[in-house]
């Protein structure tokens, strides 16, 4: 089968495409042969902290489950699942762990459920953790991204009374207000316009301080990032503002069944027509130039390789 392999960034060659043996799934494993698999700013980042060849990165994948290892249950050969893969996901088959992946409806394409069982989780997650409700005015940095353009339409199909988009560039605003923002802004603009209920920060650094300076009076911002920042905490006492993180691997391993019920919350709102994931799609071993994409900042929604 094909498999990606790293070599270091700095070399002429950084994707080198293999022929490796399928694995064999050990006990409480999946072996799932994938149809696409996702490209975003993890994979930037880790391309760039690493220094020399490693066990592929990991990420997310949709594909068909076609062995189980001993002890599985809940999964038969043939099922379409979709999930997260910590390592050797750029490949055609995959080893993957039951508890993080999910079957994928059949009415789903593959591209939307590869958008939905990530990108939608963060931005579903991160509405929730920000304790959103109906009425409520958002912010969504990082807007054009694969989970941000998501929490746009989300916050727009939950009944937000207003949607603010804050993107890099403003050549994305097309892209966002038909996602349902109301409003566009770029993070090098002065002011963000009227303040904000709830702020999905998925950006860090200086936007951090910059989305809670954006909260109206008890207004939450959730940072969902791993771009990092910091918060002058004397910003957040005399508004009563708070800020609180959110990480789907945590909530994972600690509440399963939460992430359970935000799957079929997504399916269930992809299935009404209220969210239409948007992507861009490359064969494997056009990997370079999804990861360009990305690292340009220039992608609109989920940049993802087909595999087959
Ligand atoms: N907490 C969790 O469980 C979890 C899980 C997955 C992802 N995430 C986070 O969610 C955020 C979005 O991830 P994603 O996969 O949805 O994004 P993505 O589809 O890969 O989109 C990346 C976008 O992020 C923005 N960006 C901000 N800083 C950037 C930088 N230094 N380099 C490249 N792009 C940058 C760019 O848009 P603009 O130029 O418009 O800002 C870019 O287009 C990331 O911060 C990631 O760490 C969190």
């Amino acid at each position: 089968m094909r498999r990606i392999r790293f070599q270091p960034w700095d070399t002429a060659e950084p994707f080198v495409i293999d022929e490796v043996p399928v694995p064999v799934p050990g006990p409480g494993q999946l072996l799932v042969h994938t149809e696409v698999v996702g490209v975003g700013i993890g994979l930037v980042r880790m391309l760039h902290g690493r220094t020399a060849p490693e066990a592929g990165p990991g990420g997310e994948m949709v594909g068909r489950v076609a062995a189980l290892g001993v002890g599985v249950a809940g999964f038969e050969v043939g099922d379409r699942v979709g999930g997260v893969v910590f390592e050797d996901v750029y490949a055609r088959s995959v080893l993957a762990a039951p508890a993080l992946v999910t079957r994928v409806p059949p009415e789903v394409t593959a591209p939307d459920a590869l958008a939905l069982v990530r990108g939608g989780l963060v931005a579903l997650g991160a509405l929730r953790a920000g304790r959103f409700e109906r009425g409520e005015s958002v912010l969504v940095t990082a807007a054009a991204s694969g989970s941000g353009h998501l929490a746009v339409q989300l916050a727009r199909a939950l009944g937000a009374g207003r949607v603010v988009a804050a993107v890099g560039s403003p050549e994305k605003a097309g892209f966002v207000r038909g996602c349902g923002a109301d409003e566009v802004v770029t993070y090098g603009q002065e002011s963000w316009g009227d303040p904000v209920g709830v702020v999905l920060d998925g950006v860090g650094g200086a936007l951090v301080q910059r989305g809670v300076d954006a909260l109206a009076p008890h207004g939450r911002l959730v940072a969902f990032s791993a771009g990092g920042g910091a918060v002058d905490a004397g910003s957040l006492l005399g508004d009563l503002k708070s800020v609180t993180g959110f990480s789907v691997g945590r909530i994972s391993r600690d509440r399963p069944e939460q992430i359970a019920r935000l799957r079929a919350e997504l399916w269930d709102l992809h299935a009404a027509g209220r969210l239409h994931p948007a992507h861009t799609a490359l064969p494997l071993d056009r990997i370079a130039e999804a990861v360009e994409l990305v690292e340009a900042r220039g992608n609109l929604g989920r940049v993802l390789l087909r595999t087959g």
